[in-house]
Protein backbone atom coordinates (compact mmCIF):
# COMPACT_ATOMS: atom_id res chain seq x y z
CA UNK A 1 0.00 0.00 0.00
CA UNK A 2 2.70 2.35 -1.22
CA UNK A 3 0.75 4.60 -3.12
CA UNK A 4 -1.96 7.68 -2.86
CA UNK A 5 -2.77 9.12 -0.01
CA UNK A 6 -2.17 7.16 3.68
CA UNK A 7 -3.78 8.80 6.58
CA UNK A 8 -3.77 7.41 10.28
CA UNK A 9 -6.26 9.20 12.40
CA UNK A 10 -8.20 8.35 15.82
CA UNK A 11 -11.93 7.13 15.26
CA UNK A 12 -14.27 6.57 18.09
CA UNK A 13 -13.75 2.63 17.53
CA UNK A 14 -9.74 3.12 17.47
CA UNK A 15 -7.45 3.95 14.88
CA UNK A 16 -8.28 3.61 11.43
CA UNK A 17 -5.73 3.81 8.60
CA UNK A 18 -7.27 4.87 5.39
CA UNK A 19 -6.13 4.90 1.64
CA UNK A 20 -7.36 8.49 0.64
CA UNK A 21 -8.11 8.95 -3.18
CA UNK A 22 -6.50 11.74 -4.74
CA UNK A 23 -9.30 14.76 -4.59
CA UNK A 24 -10.78 13.38 -1.78
CA UNK A 25 -12.89 16.23 -0.16
CA UNK A 26 -12.71 17.91 2.79
CA UNK A 27 -15.67 17.23 4.78
CA UNK A 28 -17.29 19.19 8.02
CA UNK A 29 -14.75 18.23 10.26
CA UNK A 30 -11.51 17.93 8.10
CA UNK A 31 -10.08 21.47 9.50
CA UNK A 32 -11.28 20.82 13.01
CA UNK A 33 -7.99 20.22 14.70
CA UNK A 34 -8.93 21.40 18.27
CA UNK A 35 -8.45 18.25 21.03
CA UNK A 36 -10.44 18.98 23.95
CA UNK A 37 -7.73 17.37 26.96
CA UNK A 38 -8.54 17.52 30.63
CA UNK A 39 -10.46 20.33 29.80
CA UNK A 40 -7.55 22.18 28.24
CA UNK A 41 -7.87 22.79 24.46
CA UNK A 42 -5.13 21.99 22.61
CA UNK A 43 -4.23 22.34 18.74
CA UNK A 44 -3.64 18.94 17.29
CA UNK A 45 -0.94 18.71 15.03
CA UNK A 46 -1.05 16.87 11.43
CA UNK A 47 2.15 16.18 9.54
CA UNK A 48 1.81 15.36 6.29
CA UNK A 49 5.15 13.51 4.69
CA UNK A 50 5.75 13.49 1.12
CA UNK A 51 8.05 10.82 0.43
CA UNK A 52 9.12 8.21 -1.99
CA UNK A 53 10.42 6.25 0.89
CA UNK A 54 7.29 5.72 3.20
CA UNK A 55 8.42 1.99 4.34
CA UNK A 56 11.55 3.73 5.48
CA UNK A 57 9.35 5.98 7.96
CA UNK A 58 6.09 4.40 8.66
CA UNK A 59 7.44 1.28 11.27
CA UNK A 60 8.90 4.16 13.36
CA UNK A 61 5.33 6.45 13.56
CA UNK A 62 3.75 3.12 14.05
CA UNK A 63 5.71 2.50 17.45
CA UNK A 64 5.30 3.52 20.82
CA UNK A 65 5.08 7.18 21.89
CA UNK A 66 3.81 8.50 18.18
CA UNK A 67 1.56 5.99 17.99
CA UNK A 68 0.35 7.00 22.05
CA UNK A 69 -0.36 10.64 20.41
CA UNK A 70 -2.60 9.09 17.11
CA UNK A 71 -4.25 7.35 19.87
CA UNK A 72 -5.25 10.15 22.00
CA UNK A 73 -6.10 12.15 18.73
CA UNK A 74 -3.23 14.71 18.91
CA UNK A 75 -1.92 14.09 16.27
CA UNK A 76 -2.31 13.02 12.86
CA UNK A 77 0.06 11.30 10.11
CA UNK A 78 -0.39 11.37 6.22
CA UNK A 79 1.84 9.87 3.50
CA UNK A 80 2.02 11.77 -0.21
CA UNK A 81 3.57 9.22 -2.32
CA UNK A 82 5.63 12.10 -4.56
CA UNK A 83 6.09 9.65 -7.40
CA UNK A 84 1.88 9.74 -7.72
CA UNK A 85 3.19 13.28 -9.30
CA UNK A 86 6.16 12.09 -11.42
CA UNK A 87 6.26 12.66 -14.73
CA UNK A 88 5.73 10.50 -17.65
CA UNK A 89 5.07 6.96 -17.84
CA UNK A 90 7.97 6.22 -15.31
CA UNK A 91 6.83 8.79 -13.66
CA UNK A 92 10.21 10.37 -13.22
CA UNK A 93 10.49 12.76 -10.65
CA UNK A 94 14.26 13.76 -10.81
CA UNK A 95 16.63 14.91 -13.98
CA UNK A 96 20.18 15.96 -14.13
CA UNK A 97 21.44 19.85 -13.52
CA UNK A 98 21.65 22.15 -16.17
CA UNK A 99 26.02 23.28 -16.37
CA UNK A 100 26.33 19.93 -15.83
CA UNK A 101 27.45 17.74 -12.85
CA UNK A 102 27.03 14.38 -10.64
CA UNK A 103 23.49 13.11 -9.74
CA UNK A 104 20.04 14.26 -10.31
CA UNK A 105 18.17 16.77 -9.04
CA UNK A 106 14.31 16.60 -7.44
CA UNK A 107 12.26 18.51 -10.63
CA UNK A 108 9.92 21.35 -9.68
CA UNK A 109 6.69 19.71 -11.13
CA UNK A 110 5.97 16.52 -9.27
CA UNK A 111 6.95 18.52 -6.04
CA UNK A 112 5.06 21.61 -6.68
CA UNK A 113 2.05 19.15 -7.81
CA UNK A 114 2.09 17.40 -4.50
CA UNK A 115 2.04 20.26 -2.37
CA UNK A 116 -0.60 21.79 -4.29
CA UNK A 117 -2.89 18.62 -3.49
CA UNK A 118 -2.27 19.32 -0.08
CA UNK A 119 -2.49 23.31 0.14
CA UNK A 120 -5.95 22.40 -2.16
CA UNK A 121 -7.59 20.95 1.25
CA UNK A 122 -5.68 23.11 3.53
CA UNK A 123 -3.93 26.51 1.90
CA UNK A 124 -2.17 27.15 5.13
CA UNK A 125 -0.45 23.92 6.27
CA UNK A 126 3.69 24.79 5.79
CA UNK A 127 6.26 23.53 4.47
CA UNK A 128 9.12 21.75 5.68
CA UNK A 129 12.23 21.14 3.71
CA UNK A 130 14.59 19.13 5.77
CA UNK A 131 18.13 20.28 3.78
CA UNK A 132 21.91 20.20 5.13
CA UNK A 133 21.70 24.27 4.50
CA UNK A 134 18.40 24.60 6.69
CA UNK A 135 18.16 26.45 10.27
CA UNK A 136 19.69 24.00 12.90
CA UNK A 137 16.83 21.85 14.83
CA UNK A 138 17.26 22.90 18.37
CA UNK A 139 14.86 22.49 21.34
CA UNK A 140 13.39 26.11 20.36
CA UNK A 141 12.32 25.77 17.26
CA UNK A 142 10.79 22.78 18.52
CA UNK A 143 8.84 24.28 21.02
CA UNK A 144 7.89 26.97 18.92
CA UNK A 145 6.81 24.25 16.10
CA UNK A 146 4.67 22.02 19.04
CA UNK A 147 2.74 25.21 19.66
CA UNK A 148 2.45 26.48 15.96
CA UNK A 149 3.99 29.87 16.82
CA UNK A 150 4.95 30.66 13.06
CA UNK A 151 6.15 34.13 13.61
CA UNK A 152 8.57 32.70 15.86
CA UNK A 153 9.95 30.77 13.54
CA UNK A 154 12.72 31.18 10.85
CA UNK A 155 10.65 31.98 7.98
CA UNK A 156 13.44 34.30 6.05
CA UNK A 157 14.09 31.51 3.63
CA UNK A 158 10.49 31.60 2.30
CA UNK A 159 10.37 35.62 2.73
CA UNK A 160 13.13 35.71 -0.05
CA UNK A 161 12.04 33.69 -2.06
CA UNK A 162 8.67 35.03 -2.23
CA UNK A 163 10.29 38.85 -2.19
CA UNK A 164 12.00 37.74 -5.22
CA UNK A 165 9.68 36.10 -7.08
CA UNK A 166 7.49 39.23 -6.26
CA UNK A 167 4.47 36.85 -4.46
CA UNK A 168 2.96 38.00 -1.74
CA UNK A 169 3.52 35.76 1.44
CA UNK A 170 0.26 34.01 2.77
CA UNK A 171 -1.41 35.10 6.34
CA UNK A 172 0.00 32.53 8.93
CA UNK A 173 -2.94 31.02 10.18
CA UNK A 174 -3.19 29.38 14.08
CA UNK A 175 -4.05 25.72 12.88
CA UNK A 176 -1.18 23.35 13.15
CA UNK A 177 -0.42 21.14 10.14
CA UNK A 178 3.22 20.61 8.47
CA UNK A 179 4.05 19.54 5.57
CA UNK A 180 7.18 17.63 5.46
CA UNK A 181 9.25 17.45 2.07
CA UNK A 182 11.68 14.22 1.99
CA UNK A 183 13.74 15.50 -0.60
CA UNK A 184 16.42 12.27 -1.74
CA UNK A 185 18.80 11.71 -4.92
CA UNK A 186 21.47 14.87 -4.49
CA UNK A 187 19.34 17.14 -4.31
CA UNK A 188 16.25 19.51 -5.59
CA UNK A 189 15.93 21.81 -8.03
CA UNK A 190 16.51 25.80 -6.38
CA UNK A 191 12.80 27.02 -6.99
CA UNK A 192 11.49 24.67 -4.63
CA UNK A 193 12.22 27.03 -1.92
CA UNK A 194 9.82 29.30 -3.39
CA UNK A 195 6.70 26.98 -2.13
CA UNK A 196 8.99 25.91 1.16
CA UNK A 197 8.17 27.91 4.23
CA UNK A 198 11.44 26.72 6.56
CA UNK A 199 14.58 24.81 5.92
CA UNK A 200 15.70 22.61 8.28
CA UNK A 201 18.82 20.76 9.24
CA UNK A 202 19.77 18.26 11.41
CA UNK A 203 23.16 19.50 11.24
CA UNK A 204 26.49 19.97 9.13
CA UNK A 205 26.60 16.81 7.59
CA UNK A 206 24.82 15.17 4.36
CA UNK A 207 22.60 12.70 4.86
CA UNK A 208 21.10 10.06 1.41
CA UNK A 209 17.26 11.64 2.26
CA UNK A 210 15.09 13.83 4.32
CA UNK A 211 13.31 11.06 6.37
CA UNK A 212 15.19 10.56 9.16
CA UNK A 213 15.38 13.95 9.45
CA UNK A 214 11.40 14.18 9.00
CA UNK A 215 11.62 11.85 12.04
CA UNK A 216 13.55 13.71 13.91
CA UNK A 217 11.74 16.52 13.95
CA UNK A 218 8.54 15.03 14.27
CA UNK A 219 9.29 12.63 16.95
CA UNK A 220 10.76 16.21 18.89
CA UNK A 221 7.64 17.50 18.06
CA UNK A 222 5.33 15.32 19.83
CA UNK A 223 6.86 14.37 22.78
CA UNK A 224 6.27 18.13 23.93
CA UNK A 225 2.46 17.52 23.19
CA UNK A 226 0.68 17.31 26.60
CA UNK A 227 -0.64 14.42 27.25
CA UNK A 228 2.05 12.30 25.33
CA UNK A 229 4.59 11.57 27.92
CA UNK A 230 2.12 11.97 30.56
CA UNK A 231 2.18 15.59 32.25
CA UNK A 232 -1.92 15.15 32.53
CA UNK A 233 -2.40 17.57 35.28
CA UNK A 234 -4.08 21.16 34.36
CA UNK A 235 -0.96 23.06 35.72
CA UNK A 236 1.25 20.51 33.70
CA UNK A 237 -0.81 21.43 30.55
CA UNK A 238 -1.02 24.66 30.72
CA UNK A 239 3.03 24.83 31.10
CA UNK A 240 3.21 23.07 27.85
CA UNK A 241 6.68 22.58 26.62
CA UNK A 242 8.21 24.54 29.28
CA UNK A 243 9.77 20.78 30.11
CA UNK A 244 13.10 21.61 28.17
CA UNK A 245 15.54 20.64 30.78
CA UNK A 246 17.75 18.07 30.53
CA UNK A 247 16.97 15.69 33.08
CA UNK A 248 18.79 15.19 36.06
CA UNK A 249 20.74 12.16 36.77
CA UNK A 250 18.11 9.50 38.21
CA UNK A 251 18.34 6.13 39.79
CA UNK A 252 16.50 3.64 40.43
CA UNK A 253 16.78 0.08 42.38
CA UNK A 254 19.81 -1.21 43.93
CA UNK A 255 20.97 1.55 46.36
CA UNK A 256 24.54 0.32 45.16
CA UNK A 257 25.37 -1.52 41.92
CA UNK A 258 29.01 -2.84 42.15
CA UNK A 259 30.28 -0.21 44.51
CA UNK A 260 28.28 2.73 42.25
CA UNK A 261 26.02 4.38 45.26
CA UNK A 262 22.81 6.14 44.46
CA UNK A 263 23.93 9.82 45.79
CA UNK A 264 22.64 10.16 50.00
CA UNK A 265 20.54 13.23 49.24
CA UNK A 266 18.37 10.87 46.68
CA UNK A 267 17.66 8.87 49.44
CA UNK A 268 16.91 11.44 52.34
CA UNK A 269 13.31 11.76 51.89
CA UNK A 270 13.78 15.65 51.84
CA UNK A 271 12.11 16.85 48.84
CA UNK A 272 13.90 20.19 49.41
CA UNK A 273 17.35 18.97 49.15
CA UNK A 274 16.70 16.50 46.77
CA UNK A 275 14.61 19.38 44.21
CA UNK A 276 17.90 21.60 44.90
CA UNK A 277 20.46 18.73 44.04
CA UNK A 278 18.05 18.04 40.91
CA UNK A 279 18.64 21.58 39.60
CA UNK A 280 22.17 21.95 40.15
CA UNK A 281 22.34 18.78 38.36
CA UNK A 282 20.09 19.69 35.39
CA UNK A 283 21.40 20.55 31.76
CA UNK A 284 19.39 23.61 29.83
CA UNK A 285 18.68 23.02 26.32
CA UNK A 286 18.85 26.14 24.11
N1 LIG B 1 19.26 16.10 4.09
C1 LIG B 1 20.50 15.67 3.90
N2 LIG B 1 21.29 15.98 4.93
C2 LIG B 1 20.52 16.64 5.83
C3 LIG B 1 20.75 17.22 7.09
N3 LIG B 1 21.95 17.20 7.66
N4 LIG B 1 19.73 17.81 7.72
C4 LIG B 1 18.51 17.85 7.14
N5 LIG B 1 18.24 17.32 5.96
C5 LIG B 1 19.23 16.71 5.28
Amino acid sequence: MNSGVWRLTKTNSGLKQTNVPQGWARNSGENDRKVVFHGIIIDMIKFTIITLFREAIEPYLKSSMMWKAVDKGLTEFEFVNLRDFGLGPHKSVDDTPYGGGDGMLLRCEPVFSAIESVKAKDPEAKVILPTPVGEIWNQKLAKAFAKGEFEKICCRDRSRALAQASIPPSNFSNSIHYIILCPHYEGYDERILSIVDYKISLGKYVLTGGELPALVMIDSIIRLIPGVLGGETSAEIESFSEGDNLEYPQYTRPEDFRGMKVPEVLLSGNHGEIAKWREEHSGKLT
